[in-house]
């Protein structure tokens, strides 16, 4: 149903991520018009605390969170927030907190950025308020459970109050502005589509690198794993757009329809083709940085770094892998996305010996957001000692490309999107349980291999058989 939420209600709004992401955002997409004036926004979460407190609160995460050349109307986004306490596990609160959203209320948005083991009793709590009607839609931050079982029992619980086209399920990738430009990229240009296949792509490789360690997660995060945390949700959604067919229109049905054939299609990986790493002390960026069980402060067989090659079981991907990478406390921050094209069929330049190299698509999601693509040219000169040929980039740093443009983090496109009803980039339950599908067979296969990861050095690019991963196949990492 299409309707724009005059109010949002936002559960766990004193919580790391509403202060580090969701407030922030919300004042930005306030302060340069883009939130309908009559917007309120219902602050909730287990803390008592008045209106004034928690607006104080908000203005604190503000000042550290928001860059100042986006304060403007801070004051006047303060004045949009009210605050209400919920013990989200007892139903006394969510009569009042219904009250507080009133019974003028003309369409309702809820948000929950809380741990997923609340959100059954925080639907039922809503649902005895009578705040689950026709005209409120759900936003569900991850983890959407820890394996395929308990994903269900959540879209089940959420499922019985919300229809899935009221349920807003967050990746926040899908709001990366360069991970949407990979759609622009494939299907607003003639370019690449007739390319985009196995005859013409040798290998795609992802890699989501993180500097960070457990960033004061610890208990999530050694429950978790970097499988279960990255790969489950922001990377196979990268594989998705990267390999779907083109969908028919750019609307949530005919996007995810075509994302979720691609989830479906992978194929379980086997033994041999996963490698695990846990990070021991080393130097990123220059700076010593503990070992992972000195950080947690005991032994643990989690791991940080996962290496995978994937397959896509349909005509076009047919013997294309997809490598995917992703690790804590590697040398840098980077994600990107390379397609690697194959050699040409026959170099009329290999007699005056000159070698080709095969073009390469480079997509830079963060930090840098840039298009690049490698293409052979020949070297200027007269070319007496042979004729000589070099790669050279074609490159779009995309910030340069819009310069005029504000650059907004993913939580102001996802919330402005929630409040408005587009779910176009957000995901369905049946991909979620592909995702899951998929990784708990990973998983299963783990177990029954046993063993621990392989330890790295923080600051490496993680575990050596990582490399042999690729090399065994002929292929690098980019930038190793
Ligand atoms: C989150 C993970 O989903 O994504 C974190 O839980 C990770 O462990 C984060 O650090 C990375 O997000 P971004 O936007 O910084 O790449």
């Amino acid at each position: 149903m299409s309707f724009t939420a005059d109010r949002l209600l936002l559960f766990g709004a004193t919580g790391d991520l509403a202060q580090r992401m969701l407030l922030p955002s919300l004042c930005a997409l306030h302060s340069d018009g883009l939130l309908a004036p009559d917007l309120t926004i219902v602050g909730t979460a287990r803390t008592e605390m008045s209106d004034d407190e928690f607006r104080d609160f908000a203005r604190e995460a503000l000042e550290e969170y928001l860059p100042v050349a986006r304060r403007d109307g801070v004051a006047e986004f303060l004045d949009r927030l009210v605050y209400e306490a919920v013990d989200a596990t007892t139903l006394d609160g969510y009569k009042r907190l219904a009250e507080r959203v009133g019974e003028d209320c003309d369409g309702l948005a809820i948000f929950l950025s809380t741990a997923p083991k609340l959100f059954e009793a925080t639907i039922e709590g809503l649902a005895h308020a009578g705040l689950t009607g026709p005209r409120t839609r759900i936003g569900l931050e991850k983890p959407l459970g820890t394996d395929l079982g308990s994903s269900c029992e959540i879209n089940d619980a959420v499922a019985r109050e919300f229809g899935e086209d009221r349920i807003f399920r967050i990746d926040h990738y899908l709001g990366k502005e360069t991970v949407q430009n990979l759609l622009a990229l494939r299907f607003a240009n003639l370019l690449f589509e007739p390319v985009w296949n196995s005859t013409y792509i040798d290998h795609v490789q992802i890699t989501v690198a993180e500097t960070v360690g457990l960033e004061g997660r610890a208990g999530f995060y050694d429950e978790t794993g970097a499988l279960r945390d990255m790969v489950q949700n922001h990377m196979l959604q990268l594989l998705a757009l990267v390999a779907m067919e083109p969908p028919t229109s750019f609307d949530a049905t005919a996007v995810r329809d075509e994302k979720v054939k691609v989830l479906r299609a992978l194929r379980p990986a086997s033994e041999g083709e996963t490698v695990t790493g846990q990070y021991r002390a080393g130097a990123v960026a220059g700076k010593a940085v503990p070992g992972y069980d000195e950080e947690l402060g005991e032994d643990s067989a989690t791991e940080t770094f996962v290496a995978i090659k994937a397959h896509v079981d349909n005509w076009r991907w047919k013997g294309v892998p997809f490598y995917l990478r992703t690790g804590k406390r590697l040398p840098e921050r980077v994600t990107e996305i390379i397609v690697q094209f194959r050699c040409i069929p026959h170099s009329i330049f290999e007699a005056r010996g000159a070698t080709t190299r095969p073009n390469r698509l480079v997509i830079g999601i963060q930090p840098e957001e840039n298009i690049q693509f490698s293409l052979m040219a020949k070297l200027p000169g007269l070319d007496r000692e042979g004729l000589r040929l070099r790669e050279v980039p074609l490159d779009v740093t995309m910030p340069d490309a819009f310069s005029d443009t504000v650059r907004r983090i993913a939580y102001e496109r996802l919330l402005l999107d929630l409040v408005e009803g587009d779910q176009t980039l957000f995901v369905r339950r049946d991909e979620v349980e592909a995702q899951w599908e998929w990784i708990d067979a990973v998983r299963a296969q783990w177990q029954a291999r046993g063993g621990t990861p392989r330890p790295y050095t923080a600051g490496s690019w993680g575990p050596s058989a990582a490399i042999a991963l690729v090399e065994r196949d002929g292929v690098s990492w980019h930038d190793e």
